[in-house]
Parts: structure tokens; C-alpha cells; sequence
């Protein structure tokens, strides 16, 4: 029997400006087929056509910020992340823009430093030094996806940040909300999870500084906070911000930054306190529980905590999470829609984040809408992009 979903295709009014038409939202997924840092016309097709299916609001990729060491090698064989500046690249969005726009969706860049785990030369600036907080990666020994090379590569400490090269950062994420505004994107997306440089603030394992920016979860969510603020004072009001955030790392997938509710609203609240609207805790698996003593998952518990707009997200659609899911030629689909709106009408969230389940089928969102069986997702359709 299929699952009744209408609850997810109500609207959902974000701003004076923004309001989504439904709940769907397309989870950033990095494409890695953007030749110079510039999005071609593919790049446009691939999201345009998911707008065109149902998916009321698109997160992009990754984006790399107007920050020489914001993005390289962090794992992917060949180099193609797209850029938030240069006339070029945002020519490039602008297409995508209006694509998205044409077929009646709205889009937000997701824009991106990856700090410690962009390797030392590597990326389109291969001179500029990596960014790490205190110098290192994070700890060895624990349950990783990294490969061993890399990882005795990027465990080589170097020097901390200084407060100039931070400084720096969060200028570079303020240019590059600008230049988004300015290509027409609706809202700013922020990737502060999964080991990359905000999350590396907010980690204790990677974060030993006694300045401002270290301490106690408050100071470590100083630097982000700023970022927020900074970004808000480059968009002005009406842009929705949205913040992505995760306790897991690629480090460490058993990793907490908050070991508790009230540890996770003292962090929440900073970033909520410094402007951010809409809030993506990133999990693998939507419905596994955050903390010992409740089955409530972690955008739950981050919707209870902040009253802000949340987004769940991890294996929608799927039997398998993205580290379980590695074995090429394997489809993997299911609907799991049955427990995606116990929770939705329970009230844990607002808003779904797909990733994989619309990397296998554009058309993803229209058949959760139509209760049409879904396209089992393999690691090809990683491979085609289509
Ligand atoms: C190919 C691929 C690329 C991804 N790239 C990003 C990214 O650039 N930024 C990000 O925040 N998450 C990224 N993710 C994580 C997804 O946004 C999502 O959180 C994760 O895949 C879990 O959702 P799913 O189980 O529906 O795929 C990526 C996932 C995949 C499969």
C-alpha cells in the first residue's frame, strides 16, 4: 500500500520572500563537473530537471568560496568543484539560476571551505596553505572513510590558523554570499558538517585553541557564528540561511560534538543567535536516535531545541546509508516513506533532505507524490550524473 505523503507536499513559507511549495528538498551533493571552477550547461540540465520533477527547493554541491585554499583534494580523484567567484563561474550560476527558477524551484548554493581536509597542494591554488584550526586533522584509529595513504598524508601536523588568515575565511564566505545574490540564488547554504573547516572548529578533538575561537562549545562555534553574521550583513534579511551541521565526521563517524541536549542548544543557539534560519543536521540514517533515553533523531531534537525550520536527511528512500552502500552494481531502494512521516507528523521536522534517491531518478519527489515504486539507486548513477 503505498504511503499517504500530502503533509510533505504542503507549502512552507521561509521569508517575506521565500516560500517552498512543498517539503522536498534536494540534499548538496558534490558533482565534481565543473571544468576551472566554472558550471557548464550540464551542470544547469542536471538540476533544472530535478526542479522540473517536484523537488521544491535544491541545495547545490558544494561551492567553493573566494578562499585560494577552500577546496582541493580531499579525496576526489579528479578536480572539477565549482566556484562562487570570478565572472566566469557566476555566468555559469547564473544559468543554473534560472533554469531552476523556469521550472519553478527555488536553489541555494551551499557554499564550502574544506579546512584540514583539503590536501597541501592540491586544488586550483596549489600554493595557498591548507586551513586547519589548531594544525590538525583529528585523531587516527577511528572509524573512518578515508583511504590509509590519505590518511597518513593529511595526519602531518601543520601550523594553527592565524586570526588575520581567519579573518580572511570569513570575508571570503561573505564575498561569495554576495557574488550568490548577486547570480540570483534565494537563500545561502552553509556546509558546516562531515570534518571540514567550521566542523573542525567545533570539534574538541581538532580544536585546542585558548583564543576567542576555542574553549567551550560557545567559543567554538565563534567562528561560525561570525561567518553567519558576516553573511547575513553581505545578503541583507531576506535571504534565508541555511546550516548544515553533523556530530559525525570523516574522521570519526562516532563522533559527538554535543554529548547532550543541552550541549547541542548551547551550539544550536549560537548560530541561531548569529542569524541562521534554517537548520540541516546532517545524519546518515533520518530516524536514528541522537542521544541515549529518547528514540527522538537528531533534527528533533534540533527542531525542539530552536523552533527553527529543520530538515532531516539520510538514506530517504533507501535501505542502506551512504558508507553501508559502497558495493558497485548493488541496488539499493525500499520505500521507507512509512517511517519518514510517523516522524514528519509527529513534528520532528519540516523539511526532507534527499540525497542519493534523487541521484538515482530525477523524478524521485514525483513518485513519493504519486506512490509509484522507486528507482533502485546503484553507485553507477553516481558515475553517469544524469
Ligand atoms: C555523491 C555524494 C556527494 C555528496 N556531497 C556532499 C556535499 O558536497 N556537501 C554535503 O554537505 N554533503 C554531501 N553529501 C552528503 C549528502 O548531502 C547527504 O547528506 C547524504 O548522502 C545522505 O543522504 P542520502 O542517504 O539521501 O544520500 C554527498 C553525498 C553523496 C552521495
Amino acid at each position: 500500500m503505498p504511503v499517504a505523503t500530502d503533509p510533505l507536499f504542503e507549502p512552507l513559507r521561509l521569508s517575506d520572500r521565500i516560500t517552498l511549495k512543498n517539503r522536498i528538498v534536494m540534499a548538496p551533493m558534490t558533482r565534481n563537473r565543473s571544468p576551472d571552477g566554472v558550471p557548464g550547461p550540464d551542470v544547469a540540465a542536471y538540476y533544472r530537471r530535478r526542479a522540473e520533477n517536484d523537488v521544491a527547493l535544491i541545495v547545490t554541491e558544494g561551492v567553493a568560496v573566494a578562499h585560494p585554499a577552500a577546496v582541493g583534494d580531499a579525496g576526489l580523484a579528479e578536480f572539477a568543484v565549482p566556484e562562487m567567484f570570478g565572472e566566469a563561474a557566476l555566468a555559469g550560476w547564473r544559468q543554473v539560476v534560472d533554469g531552476v527558477h523556469d521550472a519553478g524551484g527555488l536553489i541555494f548554493p551551499q557554499l564550502w571551505h574544506q579546512g584540514v581536509m583539503r590536501r597541501e597542494g592540491s586544488g586550483r591554488y596549489p600554493d595557498a596553505p591548507s586551513m586547519r584550526p589548531s594544525g590538525v586533522w583529528g585523531p587516527l584509529g577511528r572509524r573512518t572513510s578515508s583511504d590509509a595513504a590519505y590518511l597518513t598524508d593529511m595526519s602531518e601536523p601543520t601550523r594553527p590558523m592565524t586570526e588575520s588568515e581567519i579573518a580572511d575565511v570569513i570575508a571570503a564566505f561573505a564575498a561569495s554570499a554576495a557574488a550568490a545574490r548577486s547570480a540570483g540564488f534565494d537563500g545561502i547554504a552553509l556546509h558546516g558538517a562531515h570534518g571540514y573547516l567550521f566542523d573542525t572548529f567545533f570539534w574538541a578533538e581538532t580544536n585546542r585553541r585558548y583564543d576567542h575561537f576555542g574553549g567551550d562549545i560557545v567559543g567554538r562555534s565563534r567562528f561560525a557564528a561570525e561567518v553567519v553574521r558576516a553573511v547575513r550583513a553581505a545578503v541583507g534579511p531576506e535571504l534565508p540561511i541555511m546550516f548544515r551541521f553533523s556530530q559525525w565526521k570523516q574522521q570519526d563517524f562516532d563522533a559527538k560534538v554535543a554529548g547532550t541536549p543541552a550541549e547541542l542548544e548551547r551550539w544550536l543557539g549560537t548560530l541561531v543567535d548569529a542569524g541562521v534560519d534554517i537548520l540541516d543536521p546532517s545524519t546518515r540514517v533520518f530516524d536514528t536516535p541522537a542521544f541515549d533515553g529518547s528514540d527522538m533523531s537528531l533534527a528533533g531534537w534540533t527542531r525542539k531545541l530552536t523552533g527553527k525550520p529543520t530538515m532531516a536527511v539520510g538514506s530517504i528512500g533507501l535501505e542502506k546509508d551512504l558508507y553501508a552502500a559502497m558495493t558497485p552494481g548493488q541496488g539499493i531502494a525500499g520505500s521507507n516513506l512509512d517511517r519518514v512521516m510517523a516522524r514528519f507528523d509527529r513534528g520532528e521536522f519540516d523539511l526532507v533532505g534527499v540525497g542519493r534517491s534523487l541521484v538515482a531518478d530525477p523524478a524521485w519527489a514525483t513518485r513519493a507524490r504519486t506512490g509509484e515504486p522507486f528507482t533502485p539507486y546503484t553507485l553507477d548513477h553516481l558515475a553517469t550524473l544524469y
